[in-house]
């Protein structure tokens, strides 16, 4: 198995580090590389990984050639959602037709950016993680804290032996893992908890525990009951209060951290609002049915990355 580890920041580096581990005690039929964005100017090929132990550790980065992309069987793309479609165009015509694809990012809606004959070749699936995980500098990252995986396909052919292979060697590499078989319904119940959380914590620039202040109920209350009646639309049932105790338990657990919207807007960087409440927004004109709230946060954090 030849995996590919596509995007070299917080969480494209965690699995990268925590894959080569079990992969190099297993045998050398197993190939790990790393294609990371603007690989050429990278002068430095040593990462450091700061475990949850805080211990650190500095390792070598295996960067792929195009061999490497080429006989990939695996390519597990950690990038934003923005980034997910240019990085599959890039590589796409490299690919062997039957690899597998894992698109581990926040929000949803990259699939329909997707090339169709791509679409069509390829078996895709979703990754969702609660590890915490930070970027303290370029190729130096810290796992900040221990979570859970799931694995699921989201396009493609179901093929039982490829998901117990692959959600075996993530499970090994950085347990726990498991393969869900309705991943859709756990993207749109992450989405919920970013669609609260992202814009709020950013607009207001506060930690996301703050999102728990009562100023806020209302507003985190519209934004859930236009998602409950746009997933309905889609196909999925959402409890709106199962929603609101999600979004208070998440940033309660997360209370001190700065949310990766924040930190995007706050580092002038492009944010993922097309894909969380902007996602939100496309599927309401899609479906004839009014999204005022999720249009009004995606359109000011819009207006703030302009601003940049
Ligand atoms: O995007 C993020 O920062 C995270 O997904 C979440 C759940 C909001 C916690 O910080």
């Amino acid at each position: 198995m030849n995996w590919l580890v596509v995007g070299q920041g917080a969480m494209g580096l965690l699995w990268y580090h925590h894959l080569h581990q079990s992969l190099k005690t297993k045998s050398n039929h197993n190939m790990l590389s790393l294609l990371a964005s603007k690989q050429q100017d990278l002068q430095q090929n040593q990462y450091q990984f700061t475990d949850l132990d805080k211990c650190a550790h500095r390792n070598t980065l295996n960067y792929a050639s195009i061999e490497q992309v080429k006989n990939a069987d695996t390519v597990f793309l950690c990038l934003k959602s923005y980034q997910i479609a240019p990085a599959i165009k890039q590589i796409a015509a490299q690919l062997k037709d039957n690899c597998s694809i894992i698109l581990a990012h926040n929000g949803m809606g990259t699939l329909e950016r997707l090339p169709q004959d791509f679409i069509e070749k390829h078996t895709l699936y979703a990754l969702l993680t609660t590890h915490g995980c930070l970027r303290n500098a370029p190729l130096n990252i810290a796992h900040t804290g221990a979570g859970e995986t799931s694995l699921g396909l989201i396009s493609g052919q179901s093929d039982k032996t490829k998901e117990t292979q692959l959600t075996l060697t993530l499970d090994e590499a950085l347990p726990k893992v498991s393969f869900e078989n309705n991943i859709l319904k756990k993207q749109w119940l992450k989405l919920a908890i970013n669609c609260a959380i992202n814009p709020i914590t950013a607009l207001h620039n506060i930690d996301n525990g703050g999102v728990n202040n009562s100023q806020f109920n209302q507003q985190i209350s519209a934004l859930l009951s236009e998602i409950v009646v746009v997933a309905k639309a889609e196909g999925i049932e959402l409890i709106k209060e199962e929603l609101q105790a999600n979004v208070q338990k998440v940033a309660q657990a997360t209370a001190k951290n700065c949310s990766s919207m924040r930190c995007d807007i706050l580092e002038n960087r492009q944010t993922e609002i097309d894909y969380i409440n902007g996602y939100i927004h496309r599927l309401g004109l899609k479906h004839a049915l009014a999204t005022p709230e999720n249009s009004k946060v995606w359109q000011a954090i819009k207006h703030l990355e302009t601003n940049f």
